[in-house]
């Protein structure tokens, strides 16, 4: 029998493995020289001026709200299709969310859905004071449209980038905070690079950049221009607010650091994959989520749309034969903390023909063509019996 073939999956070598063992070997196993090292790479690989890196993308959206000064009483908004954190980040801050409906076709934002709630929200004078945009999948939302909408009420932009590091849009790399205060990104393990858990926001605003630093530390500060109380040792230090310790160590700094190296390998790779499965699968009339024309995607997964309610039977019959696809995502509000009326429910048109049909299937740089062309003939004799 075959070997299990699954969504998505990291992919280590030599190099990596040495480079924690050298950041093992070091003095500092965190807050070392790795950290820094890894966030300025990133800062200059996206075209950011500051990159903060912290314990993970969940980490990384929460201090994103903290430092937009989201708190109890102010509302943020998400997309409908994300993963749970999206959403989760506003309520640590005690904000309410409020869910953005999508377009079927991309799975991203809905620029006609987002006009329409600005002006209801604005008539009603609950507009919020965070949108969080999902780049899913690794393809970038209308970002200039949204901020066009968003900029002019005062509304501040988050981008969870979580799947989209290594993806452009207008010919840059998102994470570039055009049209953002803030920009996270996630290495998970099945992410475009991985350092096992880890996160990291970038912005382009210094003050921005100072409150993250110190937040995903405690509140902690030991800068002595940023000090309030003037000429103390050099023991010294200052909690100016309420922290948390969310930081990277340097261990996962070091994996980090030694993938991100490898990205433009891992992007084209991906590609390529998407590339195999769009001609594969066109023919068979099957559609894979639309690209932004304007943007190139990260291609963290490759969702193709299976009509005629006959997704789960094909998850299911890929399953069967050990490959073992995932949803991205059902819809936040259907999940039982979140869950809303079955009337607003029917609100959601393209967020709820997405999740009918949705599947995304194995990308990652290892997948070999031989297991690709397994995906696809599975596939599709599932699709024709
Ligand atoms: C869209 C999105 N946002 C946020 C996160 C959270 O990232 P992490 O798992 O690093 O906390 C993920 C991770 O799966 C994600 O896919």
């Amino acid at each position: 029998m075959s070997d299990p073939i699954y969504y998505g999956k990291q992919q280590i070598d030599q190099d990596d493995v040495q480079a924690v063992v050298d950041a093992l070997n070091s003095p500092f196993l965190t807050q070392g020289p790795q950290v820094a090292q890894f966030e300025q790479a990133l800062a200059n690989y996206v075209g950011s001026t500051h990159a903060i890196a912290c314990s993970n993308g969940t980490a990384a959206l929460h201090l994103a709200c903290l430092s937009l000064g989201v708190i109890s009483g102010d509302i943020v908004w998400t997309s409908a299709i994300s993963f749970v954190a999206s959403a989760n980040c506003a309520l640590y801050c005690g904000a309410s969310i409020s869910f953005i409906d999508i377009d079927a076709n991309t799975g991203n934002i809905s620029v006609a859905a987002l006009t329409k709630k600005l002006q209801q929200a604005k008539q009603i004078g609950s507009l919020p004071k965070v949108i969080v945009v999902v780049h899913l999948a690794g393809n970038s939302c209308d970002m200039q449209e949204i901020f066009k909408l968003c900029h002019p009420l005062g509304i501040n932009i988050i981008e969870d980038a979580c799947h989209a590091l290594g993806a452009s849009y207008q010919g840059k790399k998102i994470g570039n905070c055009q049209y953002s205060d803030c920009c996270v990104f996630s290495f998970h393990p099945v992410k475009s690079i991985t350092s096992a858990e880890g996160g990291m926001i970038t912005t382009n605003d210094p003050n921005t950049a100072k409150r993250l630093k110190q937040l995903a530390s405690h509140g902690i500060t030991k800068e002595p221009s940023e000090l309030q109380q003037a000429e103390q040792p050099s023991w010294y230090y200052e909690q100016q607010h309420l922290g948390y310790n969310y930081r990277l160590s340097d261990l996962h700094a070091a994996l980090g650091l030694s993938q991100l190296a490898k990205i433009d390998f891992f992007i084209e790779r991906r590609k390529q994959i998407f590339q195999n499965y769009q001609s594969a699968l066109t023919v068979s009339n099957l559609t894979l989520l639309e690209q932004n024309i304007e943007g190139e995607s990260a291609h963290h997964l490759v969702v193709v749309l299976i009509p005629n309610n006959k997704r789960d039977v094909v998850y299911q019959g890929l399953a069967d034969k050990k490959i073992h696809c995932q949803l991205h995502y059902m819809p936040i509000y259907r999940q039982p903390y979140h869950r809303i009326s079955d009337a607003a429910i029917n609100t959601f048109s393209g967020a709820e023909q997405y999740f009918a049909n949705a599947l995304s299937l194995p990308v990652y740089p290892d997948l070999s063509d031989q297991q690709q062309q397994r995906v696809i003939r599975s596939l599709l004799e599932i699709m024709n019996e």
